[in-house]
């Protein structure tokens, strides 16, 4: 079978995580500081702070947010539930702009329309993918109305912006957020990864992975409380607010530091993979390749086709049947988030995302990973022509 997406684990990557099993630290060792430091480097980022998921990851940023009861978050409907959760999880709302059709990122016009009837407090832009959204223009309009911006680019390590700015360096935003999930562009197993370049957002991410706690004596608030004979308590640390264990180990941060060594090779692989279908698709009758001809930004996660479905006289089912029969892995990027029932009782009105479900019930992934062979895409090409045509 071909899968749809796949890690890519080598010997140095074992090695890297057999050496941390064979050490004396396997969670707070020092590979977290190292991974953290490196990532930074990579996206041009001030601070890191690596957490236990993408979806942990959202959920400190709308915390960050100050995401709570009346406040409203503003999304994509094409995108995984976690990002529309990460407000829910705050007790605040989610609402969602349209797609833009040819990228699947939110529509700027969509989000323009949104903000003039409701109060948005914190904007949370999905670069479907791996293609960036234009968060530069997000920012110029999440500015007139003191919104928040966090990026979520669980798709998107690797991806650059227009300017030559890499996705994560924050150049336009408060927060981006990242997943180190073993489709994505690099894995961890789970495990994910928040950029800033504020220090403050830095600190108080760093106290919310583990507790609340914080250790800095510097920043103690009971001043008088560590102190024996002049001389600072070394167990002492304060619990200043609310915090989770989103903590992740040094097992992850070694396999997480070993792939990052080999980002650029996957990255460009997958550009090459995503520009040869773009290529073979061309003049297919009944489909048409989503985000056709933006493969050099995107860190291209995802290859999705949009299909029409009627044309073509079979349902996506039966398609999805026929390739597997094929040994070929094809998956749905996604139902949208506003049709899954724990959101439909919210009652978004379906007519508002008309790109949305256009988009929804034409696509089909197909398999796009590193290890995805000459042979074996030239094959996933020929029974797309086949079944597709
Ligand atoms: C767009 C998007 N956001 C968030 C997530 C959650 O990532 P994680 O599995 O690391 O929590 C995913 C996972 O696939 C995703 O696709």
């Amino acid at each position: 079978m071909i899968p749809y997406g796949k890690h890519h684990i080598d010997e140095e990557d074992i090695k890297s995580v057999v050496k941390v099993l064979k050490s004396d630290n396997l969670t707070q060792g020092p590979l977290i500081s190292t991974f953290e430091s490196e990532i930074s480097k990579y996206v041009g980022a001030k601070y890191s702070v690596v957490i236990t998921s993408c979806t942990a990851g959202l959920h400190l940023a709308s915390i960050i947010s100050n995401m709570k009861k009346g406040k409203k978050l503003l999304t994509s409907p094409i995108t995984f539930v976690a990002t529309a959760n990460s407000s829910l999880f705050c007790g605040a709302e989610t609402i969602f702009a349209d797609i833009d059709s040819s990228t699947i990122n939110i529509s700027i016009d969509s989000i323009k329309k949104v903000i003039l009837k409701n109060k948005v407090h914190a904007i949370a832009p999905v670069h479907f993918g791996g293609l960036p959204c234009d968060v530069k223009k997000i920012k110029e309009i999440a500015d007139k109305v003191g919104a928040i911006i966090y990026e979520d680019a669980a798709h998107a390590f690797g991806a650059s912006f227009s300017d030559g700015s890499k996705v994560g360096s924050c150049k336009y935003s408060d927060m981006t957020v990242f997943s180190f999930h073993p489709v994505k562009s690099i894995a961890t197993g789970e495990g994910g990864a928040i950029t800033t370049n504020n220090k403050k957002i830095y600190e108080k991410l760093i106290r919310l992975r583990n507790h609340g706690l914080e250790k800095n004596q510097e920043n103690f608030q009971l001043k008088n409380n560590f102190f024996t004979n002049d001389l600072s308590d070394p167990w002492y640390y304060e619990m200043q607010e609310l915090g989770y264990n989103y903590r992740i180990t040094d097992i992850q941060c070694a396999l997480g530091l070993s792939q990052l060594k080999k980002i650029d090779k996957f990255i460009k692989r997958r550009r090459e993979l995503a520009k040869k279908y773009d290529l073979a698709f061309e003049n297919l009758k009944n489909c048409e390749p989503a985000q056709k001809n933006m493969r050099d930004l995107s860190s291209n996660h995802l290859y999705v086709l949009k299909i029409n479905f009627t044309k073509l006289g079979k349902t996506r089912a039966d398609l999805m049947k026929e390739f597997k029969s094929a040994e070929i892995i094809t998956q749905v990027h996604y139902i949208p988030v506003i049709s899954h029932p724990y959101f439909k009782k919210k009652k978004y009105k379906d007519s508002n995302f008309p790109n949305c479900y256009n988009y929804y019930n034409s696509a089909l992934s197909i398999p796009l990973f590193y290890d995805l062979t000459d042979k074996q895409q030239s094959y996933v090409i020929d029974q797309v022509k086949k079944l597709i045509g």
